[in-house]
């Protein structure tokens, strides 16, 4: 009794999830401390398989890991693969965490400098319940919606069916990059996995340009 008493305390572990997208860098936000010995494990059917050890402030890759992990004072993948997702196991000293990881897939939209953008994302909701879904980007809310507050509403402009994509009036060069649209419960808490769209924004063409100074010559005076 003392003795399991005596693991729980000092084997504290914690559960935490992570969601890598595809094809990306990824830093997993756990860590050792600076002058803890530590160890990323990934857990297999047949055991654990060793990925990276810490020492002296240090990451490095294990033996199957050489080439995709970065030495770094960060658990780092130089690019991230769909057969990354699974449960890893951090060992800091003697502490332990368990560590899901989750790879998510983008949809890729690409458009050009000035078009329009629609960024898919469908969620199913029930008529009655509070509807709400938030897109980021680099961690910021890019928009949100509820549908109890939306004074814009949903029924019409098809929110109420499940469609939550966003749309961009006219995309910018400076809008490229990975957002992520979370379905929300009433607390407003991110609620499941989150779609994943990865907006490219091509320079518009030499064509088009010369196309577009045609059409404004012809508008001038
Ligand atoms: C995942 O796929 C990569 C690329 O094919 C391969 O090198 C690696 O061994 C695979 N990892 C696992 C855990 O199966
Ligand atoms: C999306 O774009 C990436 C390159 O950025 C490419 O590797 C991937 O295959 C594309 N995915 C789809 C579904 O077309
Ligand atoms: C919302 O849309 C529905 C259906 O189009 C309409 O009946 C309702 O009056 C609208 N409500 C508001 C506040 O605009």
């Amino acid at each position: 009794m003392l003795g399991s008493l005596l693991v729980v305390a000092v084997f504290t572990r914690l559960s935490a999830d992570v969601q890598p997208v595809l094809g990306n860098s990824f830093t997993f936000p756990q860590n050792c401390k600076n002058d803890e010995e530590g160890k990323l494990l990934r857990a297999e059917p047949h055991g654990e398989v060793e990925v990276a050890v810490h020492q002296r402030g240090v990451w490095a890759p294990a033996r199957g890991y050489r080439h995709r992990i970065l030495q770094s004072s960060s658990i780092l993948f130089r690019r991230i693969f769909y057969n990354d997702s699974g449960v890893y196991v951090l060992r800091c000293g003697s502490r332990e965490m368990r560590i899901q990881v989750k790879v998510l897939v983008p949809f890729n939209v690409t458009v050009k400098e000035g078009e329009k953008a629609t960024l898919p994302c469908y969620f199913p909701t029930t008529s009655k319940k509070t509807v709400s879904a938030r897109w980021e980007m680099n961690q910021q809310v890019v928009f949100e919606w509820n549908s109890c507050t939306d004074k814009s509403n949903g029924t019409a402009d098809g929110r109420l069916s499940g469609d939550f994509s966003l749309k961009l009036r006219q995309a910018r060069k400076e809008d490229h990059g990975d957002y992520f649209c979370y379905k929300q419960n009433e607390d407003g808490e991110k609620e499941g996995d989150p779609s994943v769209v990865r907006l490219k924004v091509k320079k518009r063409g030499r064509d088009q340009q010369r196309r577009r100074r045609k059409r404004d010559n012809r508008r001038g005076p």
